[in-house]
C-alpha cells in the first residue's frame, strides 16, 4: 500500500498533489490545434445542438461538477441546462423527453442511482451522453470540452472559445501554483479544528465550488459544514451570523465579485469571523479593514475558477481530517462508490 501511495501519507493526499498531471492526461490529444477533439461525441453533435435542453444528472461530487459546467455549458451552447439530482429524478418520476440531452456524471461510473437513472432517461428516448473520469477538477474539465465541442459551429463566441482553450492550457501550471497554498491549509485547518460548523458561499461559477468544499469537510473530515449559494444570504443563512462561526466567501474575480464584496461587508458588520478566497492581489479590495483572513489564489479564465478555487478546499479537508484523528482514506459509513439504491 506504502509504494502506490508513494511519497504521501494517504491516497487523498495523493489524489490532491496529482491533479496538475492528471489535468494534463485528461486533455491530452483534445485540446489540439487552437480547437477540441472528442472522438466518442463527433458524430452526436449535431443531434445535441438541436436538443431541448441539457439535463445534467449525477450524485455527490459528480453532481457538484455537473453544477460548476452548468454555466459555461449555458453559454458556449446556449441550450438551457437542468440539473437533477439522480435519486431526485427517480422519485419524482421527472419528465425526460426525446429532444433532450441527459449527461450523466459519475466519477466510478457503478453508482446505483445514477445507473437506475440513465435507465430511465433512456426508457424516454433521451440521447445519453456519459462523463466517467477520475477527479472532480477533471470532469469540469471534461465538460469544459464538451461544451466547448457543441458550440464550436457558433461565430460569435469564437474569442470566448479561444481565450478558454488557452486558459485551460495552463490550468496544470496554475493548479501547482494553487497547490503552494498546502502550509497555509494546514495551518488555517489547525485554527479551525475545534468548530462545530463551517459555511461556505459561493455563487456564479463558484456555487458548486462551495457546495464540493463543504462535501469533502463534511464527508472525510466529518465536521457539519454546508455550501450556499451567497445569493440566498439574506434569506434565512444570515441568522446564523456572529463571531464564532467560521464562514469561507469565495470572491475570486468574475461578473459576480462586486455582489461578493457586500456580501463580506454585511457579514463583517455582523460580526462574521469570514474566510476569504480572493484573486491574487485582492486582499484589500475584498477585506479593506484587514479583518479576514486571505486565501489568494491565482486568476483564470473565470469559467475555469473552479478548478483552482476547490483546491485550497480539498486541502483544508484533508488536514482538518488528519488533524482531527479520522481516517482519511476510510471517512465513517460511506463507501468509495455505492451501488445500492
Ligand atoms: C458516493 C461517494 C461520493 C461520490 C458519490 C457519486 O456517495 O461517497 O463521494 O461523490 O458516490 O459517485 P460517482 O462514482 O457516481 O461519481
Amino acid at each position: 500500500e506504502q509504494i502506490k501511495k508513494g511519497s504521501y501519507d494517504h491516497f487523498m493526499q495523493k489524489e490532491i498533489h496529482e491533479q496538475p498531471h492528471s489535468l494534463t492526461t485528461t486533455m491530452r490529444g483534445r485540446l489540439k490545434d487552437g480547437g477540441i477533439l472528442l472522438g466518442g461525441l463527433k458524430e452526436h453533435l449535431k443531434t445535441i445542438r438541436r436538443s431541448r435542453r441539457v439535463v445534467f444528472i449525477g450524485c455527490g461530487t459528480s453532481y457538484n461538477a455537473a453544477l460548476a459546467a452548468r454555466p459555461f455549458v449555458e453559454e458556449l451552447t446556449g441550450i438551457p441546462v437542468t440539473m437533477e439530482v439522480a435519486s431526485d429524478l427517480l422519485d419524482r418520476q421527472g419528465p425526460i423527453y426525446r429532444e433532450d440531452t441527459a449527461v450523466f456524471v459519475s466519477q466510478s461510473g457503478e453508482t446505483a442511482d445514477t445507473l437506475l437513472a440513465l435507465d430511465y432517461a433512456l426508457a424516454n428516448g433521451a440521447l445519453c451522453v456519459g462523463i466517467t473520469n477520475t477527479a472532480y477538477t477533471s470532469q469540469i474539465v471534461t465538460m469544459a470540452m464538451m461544451a466547448l465541442a457543441i458550440g464550436s459551429d457558433q461565430i460569435s463566441t469564437q474569442a470566448r472559445r479561444d481565450a478558454i482553450i488557452c486558459g485551460l492550457s495552463s490550468l496544470p501550471k496554475n493548479v501547482s501554483e494553487v497547490l503552494k497554498l498546502d502550509v497555509e491549509m494546514k495551518e488555517l485547518a489547525s485554527s479551525l479544528i475545534d468548530s462545530e460548523s463551517l459555511l461556505v458561499f459561493g455563487r456564479g461559477y463558484n456555487y458548486a465550488t462551495a457546495l464540493e468544499g463543504a462535501l469533502k469537510v463534511k464527508e472525510v473530515a466529518l465536521m457539519h459544514s454546508e455550501g450556499m449559494l451567497a445569493g440566498e444570504m439574506k434569506h434565512g443563512p444570515l441568522a446564523l451570523v456572529d463571531e464564532n462561526l467560521p464562514i469561507i466567501v469565495i470572491a475570486t474575480r468574475d461578473a459576480c465579485f462586486s455582489k461578493q464584496q457586500s456580501v463580506i461587508q454585511q457579514l463583517l458588520s455582523r460580526k462574521g469571523r469570514l474566510i476569504v478566497m480572493c484573486s491574487k492581489g485582492d486582499a484589500s479590495a475584498v477585506c479593506p479593514s484587514g479583518s479576514c483572513r486571505v486565501i489568494e489564489v491565482p486568476e483564470v479564465a473565470d469559467c475555469l475558477q473552479p478548478v483552482i478555487n476547490i483546491i485550497p478546499l480539498q486541502l483544508l479537508a484533508y488536514h482538518l481530517t488528519v488533524l482531527r484523528g479520522f481516517d482519511v482514506d476510510q471517512p465513517r459509513n460511506l463507501a468509495k462508490s455505492v451501488t445500492t439504491q
